[in-house]
């Protein structure tokens, strides 16, 4: 099967075309014939030596890829069978291995994609919204009447969050440049702020839930416009202590968390997808061959909502 490799760490010249064998299926597995994956920042990240890198170090080939939709050529499992179109975000944290023509996946990070969305468009709908699904609610309580601050909610998280977070009967604020503006309204913010224009932290206060998706100075900035028992989801990075430290005198609780493979979380998306409340922004799709360009579309940092490779 065709698939890609990298190298070694590093620029994107280190991602290889090469044919390798197809996966062999262990105990609860479908082999997924791939129709198309989205890529994400972690990828790019881990390809350069950070992200989730260290899982790989042992690793001969590294293949990179978590997020796919495909067709179940094989199986191992009593959840699907053959001719079943599925998706999900396999193996993460961990070896995926989705930059490949076919894909040994867990049955239980996987759900089945719905008839009325697309193989790009429900490769869309894997990382990123399972980070935003998982930070809302699983760790967030998001509850109807909650006041939302999304982060980047132009970006692959925040523009799932934002459509979330409404569905969930929140009130939502997005905060993008002027130029995304329309967009995130468009997602169903109540409203936007440009981050270019001022301080968030001037604007807005007594917020209960807040998606940071930019990191940095985001979470200090961000604590002061909590509510009293707020929270805030960090996703890029860790929390520094002096920030864990003001939460904690401010009242507020702060946490960092990390996206996991979950198929009854894929399954929630699933549904929500084929009912229409949530729909991905594809703002470009690449053939698998061009992953090269596709990596460095996400270096940019201004990537629209998703892309997306097609084989
Ligand atoms: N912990 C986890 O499990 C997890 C999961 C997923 C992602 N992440 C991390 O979360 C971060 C975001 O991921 P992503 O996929 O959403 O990234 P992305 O799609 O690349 O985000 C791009 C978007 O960010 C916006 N943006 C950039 N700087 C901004 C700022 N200062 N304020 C508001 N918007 C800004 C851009 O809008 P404009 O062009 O309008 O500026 C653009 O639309 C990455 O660091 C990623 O690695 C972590």
């Amino acid at each position: 099967m065709k698939a890609i490799i990298l190298e070694g760490f590093g620029e994107v010249d280190q991602l290889s075309f090469t044919e390798i064998p197809t996966p062999e299926l262990t105990a609860g597995q479908v082999l997924i014939r791939s129709m198309a994956i989205s890529i994400n920042p972690v990828d790019v990240k881990t390809r350069a030596g950070s992200g989730i890198a260290s899982k790989f170090k042992h690793t001969d080939p590294i293949i990179l890829g978590w997020d796919v939709a495909g067709i179940v050529e094989e199986t191992n499992s009593s959840l699907f069978k053959k001719g079943d179109e599925v998706f999900g975000m396999v193996h993460f944290p961990g070896q995926g291995k989705a930059y490949a023509g076919y894909i040994a996946a867990p049955d239980s990070h996987l759900a089945l994609k719905p008839a009325n969305v697309s193989f790009p468009q429900a490769a869309a709908t894997t990382l990123a919204a399972l980070t935003a699904w998982q930070a809302f609610h699983k760790h967030g309580r998001i509850k109807p009447g909650d006041k939302v601050l999304v982060h980047a909610a132009s970006g692959g998280v925040g523009h799932f969050a934002v459509q979330l977070a409404k569905a969930s009967g929140a009130y939502v604020i997005g905060t993008s440049s002027a130029e995304n503006k329309d967009f995130v309204l468009s997602l169903g913010a109540d409203e936007h702020f440009d981050y270019r224009s001022g301080n968030f932290a001037e604007h807005y206060h007594d917020i209960d839930i807040i998606l940071d998706t930019v990191g940095g100075d985001y979470v200090s900035r961000s604590i002061p416009v909590l509510k009293k028992n707020g929270f805030l989801v960090s996703i890029p990075g860790r929390i520094s202590e002096a920030d864990q430290k003001k939460a904690l005198e401010t009242g507020v609780t702060v946490a960092n968390i990390l996206v996991h493979s979950n198929g009854d979380d894929m399954k929630q998306l699933a549904d929500l997808l084929e009912s229409g409340k949530l729909k991905p922004h594809i703002s470009k799709v690449f053939a698998f061959e061009d992953m090269a360009s596709a990596h460095l579309q996400l270096e940019s940092h201004r990537t629209k909502g998703k892309i997306v490779l097609t084989f």
